[in-house]
């Protein structure tokens, strides 16, 4: 997979810009706030069709703005596919692929797969439960497009079943009427929530066994990462030891949940289980790495889930993905950034942002590219 342009029109600080890539490898140079993330963030949002940064599609138009575009040739599976984007609240944002409209998620997603190791991903552990479901979730619908509309249709039905609990006004005693409706809604729930959670324990099982091995190399053989589904309706999915269930399995579980929490539920007025609540735990050594580990050991933990990623990608689509590296070199120390360097390889697009250049290999200069970021400009060298 290979990004060759990538157009940016009123979004964040860029009003208009355009850049080709042309080798295998980019730097993006400029000192602080020029840019080089919003950039990042646009491949991001072609990739995932929102920002891991931003708390709404508004904040990534241009103040004073009423709508940015985001346009892309892409080649995957050696075809060139044309992405564009305009984003346009409150309206939906608009999707193109190959200038034909789209009019769901999933069948935008997929054209272009990333893997972004930013330096915010460095606190996906300490992070909250949130952020750690935005990666997967991030993660899955570009391999599955599929599950973005799952999880949409889940949200909807979620906000729906909340709205029915609401209008119980904390009574538990219902009535046989809203007995009924709330049945109708707890089914619908327990289906689609089932479903998520059996594809989230899928995806960490193939990352778990990835990461865990170069977990070890990196740690020079001495530690053993373990990943666990907390789920608040299955109990916690133990990615080496336990066989994935299948949707029906959870769904008899989440059934039993739900009847049990249902007097909370009506109490507290919303949907207190699910996958919305749902968490991933990380283990070194059999002891859980949220509370005792080092920041060396959670960065460690962390550059071992990207590469997994990433080779997990190239055995489903039988190709690379885009590697997006925002700041996070100099965050890591020499072993670790020799091997994160070491790993990519030849084959993998790489786009690289940083302040300091002098901070490179001399050695992994060779070949590449580089641009100065200025201002929401973008200058060749
Ligand atoms: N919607 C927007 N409209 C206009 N400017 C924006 C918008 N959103 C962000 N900016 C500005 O974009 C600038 C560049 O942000 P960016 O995060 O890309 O910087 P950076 O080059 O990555 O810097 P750093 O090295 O500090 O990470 C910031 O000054 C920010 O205020
Ligand atoms: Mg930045």
């Amino acid at each position: 997979m290979f990004i060759h342009k990538l157009e940016l029109v009123n979004f964040r600080n860029y009003e208009h810009c355009k850049i080709e890539f042309q080798t295998n490898k980019t730097i993006l140079v400029g000192k602080n706030a020029q840019g080089k993330t919003n950039l990042i963030e646009s491949i991001y949002y072609l990739a995932v069709l929102s920002s891991y940064r931003a708390s709404g599609d508004s904040e990534l138009i241009k103040k004073g703005e009423s709508s940015a575009v985001i346009k892309a040739m892409v080649e995957k599976s050696f075809t060139n596919v044309n992405l564009d984007i305009i984003i346009n609240p409150p309206k939906h944002k608009l999707l193109k692929v190959n200038s034909i409209k789209k009019s769901g998620y999933s069948q935008f997603l997929g054209n272009l797969i990333v893997v972004n190791f930013s330096i915010s991903d460095l606190l996906l552990l300490r992070g909250s439960p949130s952020d750690r479901r935005k990666w997967i979730d991030d993660s899955i619908s570009q391999l599955y497009p599929a599950y973005i509309d799952r999880l949409h249709k889940y949200n909807k039905i979620r906000v729906q079943r909340n709205n029915l609990l609401k209008e119980f006004k904390g009574n538990i005693n219902l009535t046989q009427s809203q007995k009924d409706s709330l049945f109708v809604w707890n089914e619908q729930i327990i289906k689609s929530g089932s479903n998520l959670i059996h594809l989230r324990m899928k995806y960490l099982k193939e990352i778990q066994s990835r990461a865990c091995e170069k977990h070890k190399f990196i740690s020079f053989g001495e530690e053993n990462l373990l990943v666990k589904y907390n789920s608040t309706i299955t109990g916690d999915f133990d990615c080496v030891e336990d066989e994935i269930m299948p949707p029906e399995k959870i769904a008899e579980l989440y059934s039993i949940n739900i009847s049990q929490k249902q007097a909370e539920e009506i109490i507290r007025s919303q949907t207190v289980t699910g996958p919305h609540r749902d968490d991933i735990l990380f283990f070194i050594n059999g002891i859980n790495a949220k509370n005792f580990a080092s920041q060396g050991q959670q960065r460690t933990i962390v550059l071992a889930l990207k590469l997994a990623e990433l080779d997990f990608i190239k055995s489903i689509t039988d190709e690379n993905p885009v590697l997006l590296l925002d700041d996070v070199l100099a965050e890591l120390d020499q072993s670790r950034q020799n091997y994160l360097l070491d790993s990519i390889g030849e084959n993998i697009q790489t786009i690289i942002t940083t302040v300091d250049i002098s901070n490179f290999p001399p050695e992994y200069l060779e070949g590449v590219t580089i641009y100065n970021v200025e201002s929401g400009k973008i200058k060749g060298i």
